[in-house]
């Protein structure tokens, strides 16, 4: 990985972030997501550059906790995306790494993630299970993980965790 650096998105980068998502899932759907859900909610987005090229993208929007306290602010993580090319060399590790630094710099308490967990426990993340989070999907139980920003923030929060209604298109 060389001279790969994460910044936080630009409205010029638009286009290429559509570009990436589309590319590395190989379908529109979650590039579309990120155009939806950008100025909708609140939320964040970091970029991977090399070579002044948008290579990897990561995003983050709220999400609702049914059933537990709504003074919490919990991000889901999705999507992220590294361009096929630029795969198994690091970038998308450092994407969530930086971005989780921004994140909780930035006062955020929680971020739940659906995917992987040998991939995400990589990065602190356990079974959202194991603080009293279910998700909305149907999924196994070890793929919704959840990663505390703020120690102790989700002691008194359990139920149901509710992503924005625009990920419908994702399911
Ligand atoms: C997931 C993704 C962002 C990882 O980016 P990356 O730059 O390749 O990741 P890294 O180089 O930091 O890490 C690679 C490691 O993670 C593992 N890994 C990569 N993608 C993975 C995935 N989707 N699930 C599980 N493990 C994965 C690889 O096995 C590799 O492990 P190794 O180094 O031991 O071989 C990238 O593969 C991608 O864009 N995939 C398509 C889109 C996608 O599925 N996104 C995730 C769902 S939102």
């Amino acid at each position: 990985m060389r001279d790969v650096y994460i910044r936080a998105e630009k409205p010029d980068d638009v286009s290429a972030i559509y570009q990436v998502n589309s590319e590395a899932f190989g379908r529109e759907n979650e590039a579309s997501l990120v155009n939806q859900l950008r100025g909708a909610a609140s939320t964040f987005s970091f970029v991977a550059i090399q070579s002044d090229q948008i290579v990897g993208h990561i995003f983050f929007s709220p999400v609702t906790v049914r059933g537990g306290s709504s003074n919490l602010s919990i991000l889901g993580l999705a999507p992220i995306a590294v361009l096929p090319n630029y795969q198994r060399q690091g970038i998308g590790s450092l994407l969530i790494q930086q971005s989780l630094k921004a994140c909780s710099e930035s006062g955020q308490d929680a971020i739940v993630v659906l995917g992987d967990p040998k991939y995400y426990s990589r990065f602190g993340f356990i079974s959202a299970s194991t603080k009293g989070l279910r998700c909305e999907y149907d999924v196994p139980d070890e793929a919704f993980m959840v990663l505390e920003l703020n120690s102790g923030a989700l002691q008194d929060c359990t139920g149901t965790v509710q992503y924005r209604s625009e990920f419908k298109v994702c399911e």
